[in-house]
């Protein structure tokens, strides 16, 4: 589980989007965290705190003077014993009131008297769009990140008064992602990195076309941990099914050409370039315009292939590559012989690293098994889910980066 361990200390002020804040709770402790929710008098309007309480498993805080505590200072131990402090919904009062260092009711008083080197404050707004743009806020924003906190959104969308704009609080699927991400060593941090991932799809005439199995999911979740581990992370997406990670900006592809000129626009800028994308090794050479039609005489109609660019090999040949200013890593997906094929892989495609997997144990599963190969040897990265297998990989490449 990515919280395993953690003790969070959710807020909850008073604002609509409260009754996300319960899904929330339920996610992080799902995750792992244990959970201790603090909440404000407006908060208790919007949601209870037997809610709350039932899904943390943990009487809810609300009040300075809650005698509870052996020593009457419940802001005081609370905020000791948190390894973050996440307040969701945050309102506009609460962030003017953070921002003022203001000690009048718990919450505040426990966000200040945080040790604010050891305890995050990681603060998810929530409120209407007016109330968002106007300037106090923004400036208020502007002076809580200032003095430390880290900012969770916001979103964009309707409004629950009706309205649409920015300032609604995130998903709590949202959150959840960006606090696991938040936990994450950051030993990527300040990099580029361009990840390829999916099949590709190369089209015979409009409605047909040539593809594989390839379901995307780790080079997702490699795009993901390289994010995790704080780089600027590029996923250029072959056609597949699945959400793009928080933060991570994506481009949608089909063909083996698209991209190839998705990547050469890109790669001059990464100094990590990791190729999972199961890229069709041909094409139907000349696709029709219209759709070919079955003429009734029982003829099948014939097809020529012509090969498809190697993008990874031609971004292993390029200048930035060969100096060592661009760390290639390719993918293999094989049936047999894993470390042969994957050794001979690594030859020809010119890279100084290149996981190996088999193909059907990994093709649309949620696990998987890989075999790092490079030239002094073979490394085994036992079965895991390819959340932790890409969280793995990535921090042996940043040591391979760092070294
Ligand atoms: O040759 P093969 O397809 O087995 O090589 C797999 C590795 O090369 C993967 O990293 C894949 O993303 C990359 N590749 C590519 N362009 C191709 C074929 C494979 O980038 N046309």
């Amino acid at each position: 589980m990515d919280l395993t361990g953690k003790h969070i200390v959710l807020g909850l002020t008073g604002g609509i989007a409260c009754y996300k804040s319960a899904e929330l709770c339920r996610a992080l402790v799902k995750e792992g965290a244990t959970v201790q929710v603090v909440m404000t008098e407006a908060a208790e309007r919007f949601i209870t705190p037997v809610t709350m309480q039932a899904l943390s498993g943990r009487p809810v805080y609300g009040s300075q003077w809650d005698a509870r505590e052996p020593n009457n200072m419940p802001h005081i131990n609370l905020s000791r014993a948190a390894d973050a402090i996440v307040l969701a919904p945050c309102s506009a009062d609460f962030i003017a009131r953070l921002v003022q260092g203001r000690a009048d009711e718990l919450l505040s008083l426990m966000c200040l008297a945080r040790p604010i080197e050891r305890v995050p404050l990681l603060v998810a707004p929530a409120m209407n769009r007016e109330m968002w743009a106007h300037p106090a806020t923004q400036r208020n924003l502007a002076q809580l990140q200032a003095d430390g906190a880290i900012l969770l959104g916001v979103g964009s969308g309707l409004q629950a008064c009706g309205e649409t704009g920015d300032g609604r609080m995130l998903e709590p699927e949202e959150l959840l992602e960006d606090l696991v991400a938040f936990f994450q060593p950051k030993p990527l941090a300040g990099r580029r990195v361009l990840v390829t991932a999916g099949p590709t799809y190369e089209a015979i005439d409009p409605v047909r076309g040539i593809t594989n199995l390839s379901s995307g999911k780790m080079g997702f979740a490699v795009a993901r941990a390289a994010r995790e581990a704080g780089a600027e992370v590029t996923l250029v997406a072959g056609p597949v099914d699945l959400a793009t990670p928080r933060g991570v900006s994506r481009v949608d592809v089909r063909s083996a050409q698209d991209m190839l000129a998705a990547v050469n626009a890109r790669v001059e800028q990464a100094s990590l370039f990791i190729a999972t994308a199961a890229v069709a090794d041909w094409r139907p050479a000349n696709a029709a315009d219209q759709k070919i039609k079955k003429d009734g005489s029982g003829r099948t109609p014939e097809l020529a292939f012509a090969e498809n660019p190697d993008i990874l090999a031609a971004v292993a040949q390029s200048p930035r590559a060969q100096s060592g200013a661009l760390f290639c890593v390719g993918f293999a997906a094989e049936s047999h012989d894993l470390l042969a094929h994957a050794q001979a892989k690594r030859a020809r495609k010119g890279v100084p690293l290149l996981v190996g997997n088999i193909g059907p144990a990994t093709f649309g599963q949620d696990d998987n098994a890989l075999l790092l190969v490079d030239a002094q040897g073979a490394t085994e990265l036992p079965r895991a889910s390819k959340r932790e297998l890409a969280r793995q990989l990535i921090s042996d490449i940043a040591r391979r980066l760092a070294a």
